[in-house]
């Protein structure tokens, strides 16, 4: 579903290089929940935006769905992130003057899809993610954690291969991070969407099915349950 392939990208500033990411390798397979772990500064940011196809790596291949976006030219590319790709935002970026529901519906405007469409799948997320009485207030006047519902509505509505999440719940208080992860681990549940998501919360990590940890650009660690060893577990 998702492979990285030998990514390494460096950041220029004049005439200084700095190596963020080096040597990144891995897969995650249709319908897991990545957690994406490490310290400030250890590059998830960098590896989250590079596999969302928001700048291309120095180095390395990134396929989904068996599409290598580093060779995609920006066209291809800006159409291919519209139809496969949802992205959450820590600071959720809901545009202020349009309601919820046209906030949610606005990946499908840039699809040119019906407006009658666009209408009932936007309620039916609304529902899905909790508020569906909110549609036709402004973002303003929601809570943090009722705006971030939003942008995980509003990043679904395509129904993409894979949603990336950059500290989703890192504005949110405790009980509201566990109700905005119960309802990602629940759309993952039923809709069969791949998350990943970074998280300074090793709590969030014990969640999810599969732990991607990075340390000073490197990755540390690509962890998958086993099968055979969740079974013996059950039994
Ligand atoms: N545009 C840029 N130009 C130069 N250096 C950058 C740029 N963006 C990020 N960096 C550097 O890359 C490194 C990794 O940054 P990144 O934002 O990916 O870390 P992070 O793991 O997401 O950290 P945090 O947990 O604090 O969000 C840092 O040392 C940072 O200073
Ligand atoms: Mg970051």
């Amino acid at each position: 579903m998702l492979r990285v392939e030998g990514l390494s990208h460096a950041f220029k500033n004049g005439n200084e290089t700095t190596l963020v990411l080096q040597q990144i390798s891995f897969v995650v397979h249709k319908g897991e929940m990545v957690a994406l772990l490490g310290s400030s500064g250890s590059g998830k940011s960098t590896l989250l935006n590079l596999m969302a196809g928001l700048m291309k790596p120095t180095e390395g291949e990134i396929y989904i769905a068996d599409n290598n976006i580093v060779k995609m030219n920006e066209n291809k590319l800006a159409e291919f992130r519209r139809t496969h790709i949802g992205f959450i935002f820590q600071a959720y970026e809901l545009l202020p003057n349009l309601t919820v529901r046209e906030n949610i519906e606005l990946p499908l405007v840039f699809q040119s899809e019906r407006p009658s469409i666009r209408k009932q799948k936007a309620l039916k997320l609304l529902e899905q993610v909790g508020i569906p009485d909110k549609g036709d207030m402004f973002p303003s006047q929601l809570s943090g954690g009722q705006q971030q519902r939003v942008s995980i509505a509003r990043s679904l509505i395509t129904e993409p291969s894979v949603i990336f999440a950059d500290e989703p719940t890192g504005n949110l208080d405790t009980k509201t991070e566990e109700e905005i992860l119960a309802i990602l681990k629940e759309l993952n549940r039923t809709m069969n969407t791949t998350f990943i998501i970074v998280t300074h919360e090793r709590e969030v990590a014990n969640q999810t099915q599969h732990i991607i940890t990075l340390r000073d650009g490197r990755l540390e660690q690509s962890q998958s349950p086993e099968p055979d060893q969740a079974e013996e577990v059950i039994q």
